[in-house]
């Protein structure tokens, strides 16, 4: 039995369609998606994509969060310059969904946790510990808002390592799957592992090609999970950034420009935007 986990496609449905194609190809038996479906380009695309995976399971990560945020006209600290783009963006999200689909993700929940898994999109040490991070002065509808998380990247140090695999243990738990990060990684104690899936549609690790774990639970450990890369026809998602001047991704020509080069590189645009800011 194999077992797909994809996170991130972020929008990017062509990048999706083919990890799904590849998915479907290795005849894997179940599908775990671990939120950021639609930050993106093709929000709808994405979510239809999804929708014909019988028993798939789904957490919601940080684009879903926001997006489901209710009452954006009263937020707290609406004139924060963050707040501003990120309302804009969220409201283009709510445009490009159909009612029914917003209805759908949210019943999509913070956490997946049967048999020993635990699924979250960014990481278990910030859902556990939300003393470390929610805000008594905020209503609960706000939190999710104002959290911006941490996640599981490839250099954690040991002391949070060993805090992660202790809670693992003190929870029985043999696997913890994350995205977030959109870098693709697994940290592995014994045989408790910890595996960020990469992002099935905007990897920001140097390599394009969108990422997918299978996982062969009857192989404990490391030894049983396994990263596909993909190959993908890029100029489709370039192609569709450029012809919907209204995608609110990009609040400038330079930035524009900046995440065109992202998805060429898999280097996150703040690292291009210097290029082109002279324009
Ligand atoms: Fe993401």
């Amino acid at each position: 039995m194999s077992i797909a986990l994809l996170s991130d496609p972020h929008g990017n449905s062509p990048a999706l369609r083919a990890v799904l194609d590849n998915i479907h190809q290795h005849g894997c038996e179940r599908l775990f998606v671990l939120g950021d479906v639609i930050n993106g380009i093709d929000p709808q695309g994405c979510l239809d994509l999804l929708k014909g995976w019988p028993d798939a399971a789904f957490v919601y990560g940080s684009a879903e969060a926001y997006t489901l945020t209710p009452n954006l006209e009263a937020l707290p600290r609406p004139d924060d310059p963050m707040n501003v783009a990120l309302v804009q963006l969220i409201r283009w999200y709510q445009a490009h969904i159909t009612p029914a689909d917003l209805a759908w993700m949210q019943t999509w929940p913070e956490r997946y946790n049967a048999e020993g898994i635990f699924m979250v999109h960014d990481s278990p040490l910030g859902r556990f510990y939300p003393e470390t991070w929610r805000d008594p002065n905020l209503p609960d509808e706000y939190q999710e808002w104002f959290y911006h998380p941490w996640g599981i990247h490839d250099h954690l140090k040991e002391n949070e390592l060993d805090e992660l695999f202790h809670w693992m243990a003190a929870q029985n738990f043999t696997h913890v799957f994350c995205g977030h990060t959109h870098v693709p990684v697994i940290y592995a104690r014994e045989n408790r592992v910890i595996c960020n899936v990469g992002s099935a549609g905007m990897p920001l690790d140097g390599d394009t090609r969108p990422c997918w774990a299978e996982w062969q639970p009857e192989t404990p450990g490391p030894a049983g999970l396994t990263f596909h890369r993909v190959e993908y026809d890029l100029q489709r998602t370039l192609n569709l950034i450029d012809a919907d001047p209204t995608f609110n991704n990009q609040d400038s020509p330079a930035q524009r420009k900046a995440v065109r080069k992202m998805y060429a590189t898999a280097i996150h645009w703040r690292a291009h935007i210097h290029e082109f800011t002279t324009d």
